[in-house]
């Protein structure tokens, strides 16, 4: 009979960082996305004076963000904050449609640097999953209708 036993949480990190190293991810690539992707939301417009007003230190949220990429898409456990209430105390400057252009800027950095085409899809989908329960926290659910008080 085949040996059945669940994967250690090691085993597993590791799977899931040769999976990602196969298409290319590592925490250098990360490193690149997250500095590209951050000076092009500096840049933006619409994004970029939302951020240099709420971002209190650079220095700051710089590494930071390497860590919770290197966590999303590796699981290497670096980051250990708190997204909603970060994002929850930006209720009165952010609407739903700033989602949908950092979502939009996220791919096309993508497009424009990642390491093989399956890496696009791979950000993606996790950015898109997170960036609706952020929403969710931010705005609930505009499918449920309002409760009367
Ligand atoms: C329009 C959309 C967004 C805006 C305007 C925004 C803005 C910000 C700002 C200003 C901060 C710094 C907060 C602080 O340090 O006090 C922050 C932190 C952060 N953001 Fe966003 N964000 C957006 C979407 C997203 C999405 C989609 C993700 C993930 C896929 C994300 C992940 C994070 C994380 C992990 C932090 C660090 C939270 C912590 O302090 O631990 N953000 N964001």
């Amino acid at each position: 009979m085949a040996e059945s036993r669940y994967r250690t949480t090691s085993e597993r990190r590791a799977e899931i960082q040769e999976n990602a190293a196969r298409m290319g991810i590592d925490d250098e690539y990360i490193s690149r996305l997250v500095d590209t992707f951050y000076e092009r939301i500096r840049d933006d417009e619409t994004l970029g004076p939302i951020f240099l007003d709420n971002v209190p230190n650079w220095d700051v949220h710089m590494p930071k963000m390497k860590d919770f990429w290197s966590s999303v898409a590796l699981h290497s456990s670096r980051y250990s904050g708190r997204p909603v209430p970060a994002h929850v105390k930006l209720i009165k400057d952010v609407e739903p449609r700033h989602f949908e252009l950092w979502l939009a800027l996220f791919e096309k950095t993508l497009e424009d640097t990642a390491p093989t085409k399956e890496a696009i899809p791979y950000f993606m989908d996790r950015a898109e999953r997170i960036a609706r329960s952020l929403q969710l926290a931010m705005f609930g659910d505009p499918e449920l209708p309002e409760l009367q008080s």
